[in-house]
This record gives structure tokens, sequence and C-alpha cells, in this order.
């Protein structure tokens, strides 16, 4: 086994996705670590473990945890956990993959194997989600809503952390009309994006949100019986379903 610890460390990012710092759910503090190595009786303890968040872009942090985990004990094995950061907008600018796991070899000795488990890096930028618009409601000289057949069910972090999205309609990239982007859930709340230009967008359009890959079918849920979406890989050309469209028999499947 590994031990899961919490090596005191806050990375810049939303306090939602931060995990290692003192107040933390997660981890042993560095303090009990020693006994709580002590109580793993029959296992083999193999080295220790910690993630400190996810969607950090300033990597001194990774360096440091290595440092610090060395520190508490000579272990062949150290996971020092995910957390690379990836762009959802124009304006982020996440380090590469090659710089990142420079930070976490730096900090860590060179006996000693170092795991990481990076999940939004592989997968955040594969995905777009693809909606349909409903309708258009313009409050003139306040804000123009574009409602969408998707939403807090198949994204929920804008609403968990305002995490930031962009979009476009898909045959017409670019536009001049200042929109809100809407979900059709029963809450004020249920804005995928809150300022984005799109061209002129109506009902019927086709909507894509980039870099949804990650953290987005895998917190999706069953809110307002709305069925899930499917999967789709795409690649060169094909396309292939990999998880179906549920169905409305789906929702009612387990009610007894
Ligand atoms: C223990 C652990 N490892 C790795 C990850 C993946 O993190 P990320 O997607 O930021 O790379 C998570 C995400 O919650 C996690 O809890």
């Amino acid at each position: 086994v590994m031990l899961r610890v919490t090596p005191g460390i806050k990375p810049s990012t939303h306090s939602f996705i931060a995990t290692g710092q003192v107040d933390s759910k997660f981890g042993f503090a560095a303090e009990d670590v020693p006994r709580a190595i002590e109580r793993i009786d029959r296992l083999e303890l193999a080295g220790l473990h910690a993630h400190i968040g996810s969607q950090i872009f300033d990597l001194a942090p990774f360096e440091k945890l290595g440092e610090i985990l060395a520190a508490m004990g000579d272990y062949p094995l150290l996971n020092l956990g995910g957390g690379l950061g990836i762009a959802y907008t124009a304006e982020d600018d996440p380090p590469s993959i090659e710089t990142y796991v420079e930070s976490l070899l730096r900090g860590a000795p060179d006996d000693v194997t170092v795991l990481c488990e990076p999940g939004r890096s592989l997968v955040g930028n594969a995905g777009v989600t693809v909606y349909t618009v409903g309708t258009v409601k313009e409050i003139p000289g306040v804000r123009t809503y574009v409602a969408v057949d998707g939403g807090m069910s198949d994204n929920l972090r804008p609403m968990l952390y305002g995490a930031r999205y962009e979009a476009e309609v898909a045959d017409r990239f670019g536009g001049d009309t200042l929109c809100t982007v809407a979900g059709k859930h029963c809450e004020s709340g249920d804005i995928l994006i809150r300022d984005v230009m799109l061209a002129d967008p109506g009902p019927g359009d086709v909507l894509v949100v980039p870099a949804t890959g990650a953290y987005g079918h895998a917190m999706a849920s069953n809110y307002n019986a709305l069925p899930r979406p499917p999967v789709i890989f795409c690649s060169g050309g094909d396309a292939r379903v990999v998880v179906r469209r549920e169905t409305f028999d789906d929702l009612t499947r387990r009610d007894v």
C-alpha cells in the first residue's frame, strides 16, 4: 500500500479543487504519518502518496511536494498525484507536460521511483460538448440568453466553482453578439458561460463548448430527469459511440 499524506501545500487553484493544504479532508497530516505507518500491520508500505489539487499552472508546488515527501522517510516509491492544468479559454497558458514532469522529478531524490496520476491533462482538451440551441431570449440593454439542451447535468464545473469556458456556433465561428449560455435546468445558477461572443445564434444552431473532456461526463447527473448524453469518440473522420445516449427507460430502471 501507499499512504496518502497531506503535505501542507496550497497550490494556486480554486479552493474546491485544492487538496494538499493542512485544512483538507484528504490524507494523514505530516505529524500523524509515523503513527499511521506503525499501524500498517500485515501490509507492505511501498511509499507515500499525495495529491495537492487540480488545474494547477504554477509548477513550484510540485517540486516542493517531492522534497516534502522525501523528507518523511526513505521509500522506493513516491506518488505525487495529478493536477496539471489545461487551457479552457484562450487566456489560459498551461505549462507543458515535459516541464510538469521535470518539476516532479526535480524535488524527489534520484534513486526513488516517482509516479504521477494525471487526469484532466490527459483528456480535458480531447473533449468537446455539442449542444443544440433551444431558445434565444434578448433582454434589451441587459443580456442575451442562449438556452441549450444541457447544462449543469452534463457540466457542473461552472456552477460548482465558477469554471470558465468558451463556445462557438459550430458552422459560424467568431461573431459579435455578447451572449450568456444557459442550461435547461430549473435553477437560475444553471449558466454554462456568463459572457461569450457568438455569431448571431438562433434556435436549432449547434453550439460547441471545447475542453469538456475531464470532469464533465464523470460528474454528469440526471437532475430534472434529463437523460445523459452519449460519448462519441471521433478520429480521422470516423465517429463511434462509446457510451450510448441514456433513455427515459434508463431513468426509471431502478424504481421499485
Ligand atoms: C488522488 C487523485 N489523483 C489524481 C487525480 C487527478 O487529478 P487531475 O485531473 O487534476 O490530474 C485526482 C483528482 O481528483 C485525485 O483525487
